[in-house]
């Protein structure tokens, strides 16, 4: 048993002044041996609180403690008469001083101030409510905040409708302040949650510090749990980009203008080309491509085309000038940890469109070969990336990004 200490003389007095019931209104509170037990002028930090209520006097406020399971002690402030249900006991030298507050533990009162209650045993978070047969346990409370990542929670209570606010910190995490709030229908605290890392922009805000590179991202899209591989860029200015980093061979070309029945080409055509994409621009919130980005393209010849499709403008007035002159794409995610969504299809644009070549023969590449006048094949819907689920990447090719709170 923690040492107890003795009130004054004058702390006695005060207490018989302001509560003459502690010792002849109540039955059981004529013992006037439970004052010794009382600490008027000193009370316990708020952070163990559980809910508070004005009630008309210490005698109350003991009650209500005993009727609360998770209640071990209580602060009474004195002029207000508001009653703080605490759910730890104080080791009495850590009580901090505050005139006009006392603080018992609930130890020092006999259940049988609980009347009908005095029988009925409460799980945690329940409270005792009176009735006339015995009494019936309510949920009052939700017991200590906890949130996955969560650090430092800033609440005033536990009760129903209190808010807890936690701050997010971890390897991967989102430095945020996430608030939960005690649901007087569940008994749970709810609210957010603590992100992981989703975007370039988040690695940025987590610190000045990082460089363009390979980190891991967790996507919205995917309820944030899931990591891919992405390359971010310029991160050093006030718009990062994401892009996913491809193998050797993910390349474009559109042959030149074929403009006459001989088979001799015009090579002005502002169309034409042959370019090889060693990244690919990847909008993370919707794991679409952006297939027109071409900050990482190496152009060959001509000029750049667009991701995923091919086609041409060679007029094929006999065979014998069109061989190896399709327009084509190929596509190349091995090792990226993503591919292009199997249910990405393609249809034909353009005049005189046609196909010569199609193979999708694995998730990871896919070649099509197509013509026209001007036309050829396109993807009929923005480009989606899924993740590999054939593929499992080195957790060491990527970083995980680390923020402090
Ligand atoms: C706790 O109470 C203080 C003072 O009333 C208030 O400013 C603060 O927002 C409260 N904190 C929470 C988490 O409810
Ligand atoms: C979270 O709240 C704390 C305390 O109010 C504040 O100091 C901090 O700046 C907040 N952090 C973020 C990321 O908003
Ligand atoms: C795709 O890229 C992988 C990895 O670089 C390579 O091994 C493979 O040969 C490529 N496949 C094709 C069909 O180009
Ligand atoms: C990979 O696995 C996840 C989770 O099981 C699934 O939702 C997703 O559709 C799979 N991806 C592909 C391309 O099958």
């Amino acid at each position: 048993m923690m040492p107890k200490r003795t009130p004054k003389k004058s702390e006695k007095l005060l207490l018989l002044f302001l509560f003459p019931c502690v010792v002849c209104l109540h039955k059981s509170c004529t013992d006037l041996s439970k004052l010794s037990l009382v600490h008027v002028g000193q009370k316990l930090e708020n952070i163990n609180k559980i809910q508070s209520y004005i009630v008309d006097g210490l005698m109350a406020c003991s009650r209500e403690c005993l009727f609360q399971t998770n209640c071990l002690s209580f602060n009474f402030h004195l002029t207000s008469g508001l009653c703080e249900l605490m759910r730890i006991e104080a080791d009495p030298s850590t009580l901090v001083p505050s005139p006009d507050v006392a603080y018992a533990s609930k130890v020092d009162w006999g259940k049988e101030l609980t009347g009908s209650c005095q029988y009925t045993d409460c799980p945690p978070n329940y409270k005792c409510v009176e009735g006339s047969n015995g009494g019936t346990c309510v949920l009052t409370e939700c017991g200590l905040p906890f949130l996955e990542y969560g650090i430092n929670p800033l609440y005033n209570g536990t009760g129903m409708g209190c808010t807890a606010v936690f701050t997010c910190s971890g390897l991967g995490i989102h430095p945020e302040n996430v608030s939960l709030t005690c649901s007087s229908t569940t008994g749970r605290w709810e609210g957010g949650r603590c992100r992981n890392v989703a975007s370039c922009e988040a690695v940025k805000e987590c610190g000045s510090d990082y460089e363009d590179g390979e980190y891991w991202l967790y996507p919205m899209i995917y309820g944030n749990r899931q990591k891919i591989k992405v390359y971010c860029f310029g991160l050093n200015t006030g718009n990062p980009q994401a892009y996913v980093s491809l193998p050797p061979g993910n390349k474009h070309f559109y042959p030149k203008y074929q403009y006459d029945h001989s088979c001799g080409l015009n090579d002005n055509f502002y169309r034409s080309g042959e370019s090889v994409f060693t990244k690919i621009g990847l909008n993370v919130d919707t794991m679409t491509i952006r297939s027109e980005d071409y900050q990482f393209t190496q152009v060959l010849w001509g000029v750049n085309g667009e991701y995923a499709v091919a086609a041409d403008c060679v007029q094929r007035p006999t065979q014998t000038c069109t061989q190896g002159n399709y327009g084509s794409f190929k596509i190349n995610t091995t090792g990226t940890g993503v591919i292009i969504d199997p249910k990405t299809t393609w249809g034909f644009f353009g005049w005189g469109s046609a196909q010569n070549y199609f193979n999708r023969d694995s998730d990871q590449v896919i070649e099509i070969q197509c013509k026209g006048y001007c036309g050829g094949c396109r993807p009929e819907s923005d480009v989606k990336l899924q993740v590999d689920n054939d593929t499992v990447l080195d957790d060491n090719m990527a970083d995980e990004v680390s923020c402090s709170p």
